[in-house]
């Protein structure tokens, strides 16, 4: 989603910016732009739609003068289309503001604005927040007192850099409900809404806290709250030296990042496993009646997955919602109870509010993350880590296999704690997972397979995907990571609900992928629901273990495309379930020629609602 970057203090300010927004690209965005302060105190700025390829393009052609503080913006349009216009900083007057976030009441004080006989250009929310600025400014106040009687009359979440002609030799930032940290670097300092857009600059970061302003200058950084108070916040040490990603030869981050799943979760063993002893943080698990899990996207069919870990292994009856419904329903919830937020960027706008409604009512929070830095985490009690490592593609990976192996471990923690599983059971599952790393390493390599199957989906509109028990997650995400990467309508279903509403779909051109595991007792039911699909003459791909697929019966050992995985016990069955769907779905995009990195429309990091 929308990206900010920022400095002053460097001659080559422009540059720096340009380079850091290429560093925010993977988070999707549609337009971008630059403003710098030149030597004369006068803001340029540079805008252009599409790739920063595009603005680069610009820049060569109409470069920016020199300056020592510019900033930059990458956008998503939410509201008014994704033109250069549109496209950010923008600017009234002496005022030029980059914007991650919606300003809610933008349409009332667009009306404010108009009586004060200044006129809006754009089709935006963010050009009202110069023009407020601008106002304060006119009432003669001080830039910094300009900005604290403007910001306290937006309303929404933002993350703003400003930049004033008035003021031209300061770099002004703040925020509410929307990331944006302070980088301090040799002599130069920087905004950036990702500590990542800086990586080749600093690792020293200071995370604002809601309604800091920072105030940069090139040699001091003051920050103040939201009462106006001047205020410290702590410096933290940011290792980014892992985070310069390159494709290392892969076609695609996505295929790359695929490929590091065996890496994630030997990570998560070697984090959280010691002599067979689960070092987890430990929760009162021993007390703890029910558990609320609430996420979005993948994350979300993550939680799904941890729904069956947390009931199965340690009998704990789990909720899990998707955040956007979570908060705006106002659940009642059990006072102490454990609530558990999955985001891999840590910053998803949603579920950081619905950390927050859990928060305020009295929950216990758990944050299983990718972003120890990021606002969910620091927003929790407790924090576990993925170790999935930078994640790039926009289609998430290797962070929903760390979420899942994660979610495998903690159920393994509460089971043991609640004494429902003995010690050999424990020792079997610790097993299972211990050889997962070379059964994903196995499964990656089936990509025969994978291609081959990839080709039922060359005419295909619509697929449909279908699992039982914990592979009914994995067939909702499998739909998933086919609808944004390829552009296919792809729903995902519970095998035993297609008879009341999917089978309708069912023809010669649907492709349909059913999951079917011999480690969950479902295996004959999945069949039955095959046979359905393929007496209606769809496409029938059945993705399942080496020893299910000896037991199918001819008819279907004929007809089905068959992707074969290795056979495992049910705890690691998801995460071995998985890799062909996201095999299939990249596949499948590569062979229909999208941007299977950046899908058109889907945005890294959701950070607005
Ligand atoms: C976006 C991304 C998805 C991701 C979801 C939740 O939609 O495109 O890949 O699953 O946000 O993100 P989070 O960072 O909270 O896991």
């Amino acid at each position: 989603m929308c990206g900010i970057v920022g400095l002053i203090g460097s001659p080559n300010a422009t540059n720096i910016v340009l380079n850091g927004l290429k560093r925010l690209e993977y988070r999707g965005y549609d337009s971008s732009g630059i403003a710098s302060m030149g030597a004369d105190s006068l803001i340029s700025i540079q805008k252009a739609v599409g790739k920063i390829a595009a603005l680069e393009e610009l820049l060569a052609r109409t470069p920016l003068p020199p300056a020592i503080m510019a900033m930059g913006h990458t956008r998503w349009a939410t509201h008014g289309k994704a033109t250069a216009l549109n496209a950010h900083p923008h600017r009234i007057d002496n005022v030029a503001v980059v914007h991650n976030g919606i300003i809610e009441n933008f349409q009332e004080l667009r009306e404010e604005i108009a009586a004060a006989d200044i006129t809006l250009q754009t089709e935006t929310d963010t050009e009202t927040v110069p023009a407020l600025i601008q106002l304060a400014l006119n009432q003669s106040k001080s830039a910094l007192q300009a900005l604290q009687a403007a910001l306290p009359r937006l309303e929404g979440a933002f993350a703003l850099g400003i930049m004033l002609e008035d003021d031209p030799k300061t770099l002004y930032a703040t925020r509410r409900g929307a990331p944006l940290c302070v980088g301090i670097g040799d002599g130069v300092h920087y905004i950036a809404s990702d500590p990542l857009a800086l990586a080749e600059h600093t690792n020293k970061f200071i995370f604002l806290e809601e309604d800091d302003i920072a105030v940069l200058t090139t040699d001091k950084i003051t920050l103040y709250n939201g009462n106006g108070q001047e205020v410290t916040r702590p410096t933290q040490l940011i290792d980014l030296s892992g985070i310069l990603a390159t494709k290392g030869g892969y076609k695609h981050f996505m295929l790359k990042e695929m490929h590091e799943q065996p890496a994630v979760v030997s990570n998560i063993l070697a984090a959280y496993l010691e002599d067979d002893v689960l070092t987890l943080p430990a929760l009162n698990w021993a007390d703890i009646t029910s558990v609320n899990i609430i996420a979005c996207g993948t994350a979300y069919y993550a939680g799904l997955v941890g729904k069956n870990n947390l009931e199965q292994l340690a009998g704990i009856p789990v909720n899990v919602d998707v955040a956007s419904e979570f908060r705006y329903r106002n659940p009642p919830l059990q006072k102490d109870g454990l609530f558990i937020a999955i985001s891999q960027s840590g910053e998803t706008a949603d579920t950081l509010a619905a950390l927050e409604y859990a928060k305020r009512h009295g929950q216990h929070i758990l944050a299983v993350t990718n972003t120890p830095t990021s606002s969910i985490a620091r927003a929790a009690d407790v924090v576990l880590n993925i170790y999935a490592g930078q994640e790039i593609a926009v289609a998430s990976t290797k962070a929903f296999m760390g979420m899942i192996t994660v979610f495998a471990l903690m159920g393994l923690q509460a089971g043991q704690i609640r004494k429902k599983i003995d010690s050999q059971t424990f020792t079997a599952h610790l097993q299972a997972l211990k050889e997962l790393p070379a059964k994903l390493t196995q499964t990656l390599s089936n990509d025969a397979q994978h291609t081959k199957t990839a080709d039922l989906f060359r005419d295909a509109n619509s697929a449909l995907f279908l699992g039982r028990g914990t592979l009914h997650p994995l067939a909702l995400e499998g739909a998933l990571k086919l609808k944004e990467i390829s552009y296919i309508h792809a729903e995902g279903y519970a095998s035993g609900e297609m008879k009341h509403g999917p089978i309708a779909l069912v023809d010669e051109h649907l492709p349909v992928v059913n999951l079917a595991s011999s480690s969950d007792g479902l295996l004959e039911k999945t069949i039955s629901n095959m046979k359905e699909v393929e007496a209606r003459h769809g496409k029938v791909i059945l993705i399942t273990d080496q020893t299910a697929a000896q037991t199918l019966d001819a008819d279907i050992a004929k007809t089905a495309t068959l992707i074969t995985v290795p056979e495992v016990p049910a705890i690691t069955a998801p995460m071995v379930f998985t890799v062909p769907l996201q095999m299939l779905a990249y596949h499948v995009a590569t062979m229909r020629g999208t941007d299977v990195d950046q899908p058109r429309n889907l945005a890294k990091s959701v950070t607005v609602e």
